[in-house]
């Protein structure tokens, strides 16, 4: 849980190290830390070293600021390198190639295309199929008296709802299940061969031939619609329409499932909140906004890359090194919002960055913010009066660096 600023030393540690238990279990108080006393400082990935930048006006600042880029090898004056400081497959280093590494013109005009795709009717279509999935499964826990919601809720509302996107059947969904994990959890770890070797490149042949079938028969989908979306006669290439599935997929499906989950247990740890979100359903929408600030599950962006020094509250970052604008740390900045650490259905306004800022502004917001609505809203009013079935003490956050998500969220239904 976490720990009061009062309790937690930080002095002598001037860089924080996001893969730490300690950073994991108290980031809020770090956060604190970090936006009073040190607002550019240093930070590791595992033995990764990067800038971390923490206030809501400098995060907005260096996701705008055209010093700063997303394509590491051009910070660096190599445009052409790869993704990765090593080499890759190459279909994983297709897949690592999406526009959220990119910068303009590329990055725009992808982004156009998928814009094509992506539109208000394709997402609203899906909310008539996210109600009927939440209803469905929220009747099959009828019977059970405490569950893992995470699992039983959280987690299969969005696959299939990503699935039925790409027009997936529903046994074909586990392909990016598997391939998921190492593009969010990054790559270290001991299963990172036989994710790059093995599970990447098969889910990629499995994305390609998917392609081929909706090119030959095209569906009511949005795989569909990206094939077909054309501008200017410019249409994705194979590769690309490769790397923007998994790019949509991985950046749909875990981040709406922890969102859900951390939504569940914000509203349960604020009954009063709960209540008045009872009493006024129309305060649904500002307070899934609010769970996005005061709980989101991302707390930075991609890494942007300085393409020369910058100097920045004393603090220069150097050339060609990763800068991570902190977002979890500037959704609480008092310099942003007021009272930054209460939670608060009705705020208003709440420019929150929860959904990142600038160029790469989240494309599927309004996905994410219906399907949770949609997901909350109704297991409350199934389940009023759902509690956590453990200590909240005991619920373990996972120790993945810029993630706020916890493993497991047991729940009992009544
Ligand atoms: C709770 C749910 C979500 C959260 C908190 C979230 C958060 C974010 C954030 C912070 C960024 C900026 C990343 C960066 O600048 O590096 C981003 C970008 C993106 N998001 Fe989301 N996202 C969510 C759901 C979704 C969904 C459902 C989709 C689509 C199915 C999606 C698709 C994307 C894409 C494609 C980008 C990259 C845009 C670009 O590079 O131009 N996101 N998201």
């Amino acid at each position: 849980m976490v720990a009061p600023a009062s309790t937690h030393r930080f002095a002598p540690r001037r860089q924080v190290q996001l893969t730490s238990a300690d950073f994991c279990e108290h980031k809020y108080a770090w956060y604190r830390w970090m936006l009073e006393e040190a607002p550019v400082c240093a930070g590791r990935i595992s033995v990764l070293r990067v800038s971390l930048v923490s206030r809501y006006g400098d995060c907005r600042a260096v996701l705008t600021d055209e010093r700063f880029v997303r394509n590491r090898g051009r910070a660096k004056g190599r445009p052409n390198a790869g993704p990765a400081p090593f080499p890759l497959p190459k279909s994983v280093a297709a897949v690592a190639t999406g526009m959220i590494v990119q910068d303009d013109p590329e990055h725009r005009r992808l982004r156009n295309l998928v814009n094509k795709a992506f539109t208000h009717r394709a997402v609203e279509r899906l909310s008539h199929r996210v109600e009927e999935l939440s209803r469905e499964l929220l009747d099959g826990l009828a019977a059970q008296g405490s569950v893992d919601l995470l699992a039983a809720y959280s987690r299969p509302i969005p696959t299939r709802v990503i699935g039925e996107m790409m027009g997936v059947a529903r046994e074909d969904v586990h392909h990016f299940e598997r391939s998921i994990g190492v593009l969010t959890r990054g790559l270290s770890g001991v299963s990172i061969l036989r994710s790059l070797f093995w599970d990447l490149p098969r889910t990629a042949a499995f994305v390609r031939a998917l392609i081929d079938r909706k090119r030959a028969s095209p569906g009511d989908d949005i795989l569909s619609a990206l094939i077909q979306a054309e501008e200017e006669g410019d249409r994705l290439s194979k590769d690309e329409l490769v790397a923007m599935v998994f790019l949509l997929v991985v950046a749909g499906f875990e981040t709406t499932l922890h969102l859900i989950t951390n939504g569940v247990h914000t509203l349960l740890e604020h009954p009063d909140q709960l209540d008045r979100l009872r009493t006024q359903p129309d305060l649904w929408d500002s307070a899934v906004e609010e769970i996005v600030r005061h709980r989101g599950p991302i707390h930075t962006t991609k890494p942007q890359y300085a393409t020369e020094d910058v100097t920045l509250h004393g603090y220069t970052i150097a050339r060609g090194t990763p800068v991570l604008p902190m977002l979890g740390a500037a959704n609480h900045d008092p310099r942003a919002f007021e009272k930054p650490d209460v939670f608060d259905v009705a705020r208003s306004p709440n420019h929150h960055l929860g959904f990142g800022f600038g160029n790469h502004f989240c494309l599927g917001r309004q996905l994410a913010l219906m399907e949770t609505r949609i997901a909350l809203k109704n297991l409350f009013e199934r389940y009023p009066d759902l509690h956590l079935a453990i200590e909240p003490g005991r619920l373990e956050l996972a120790r993945i660096p810029g993630w706020h998500r916890y493993q497991s969220l047991p729940v009992a239904l009544r």
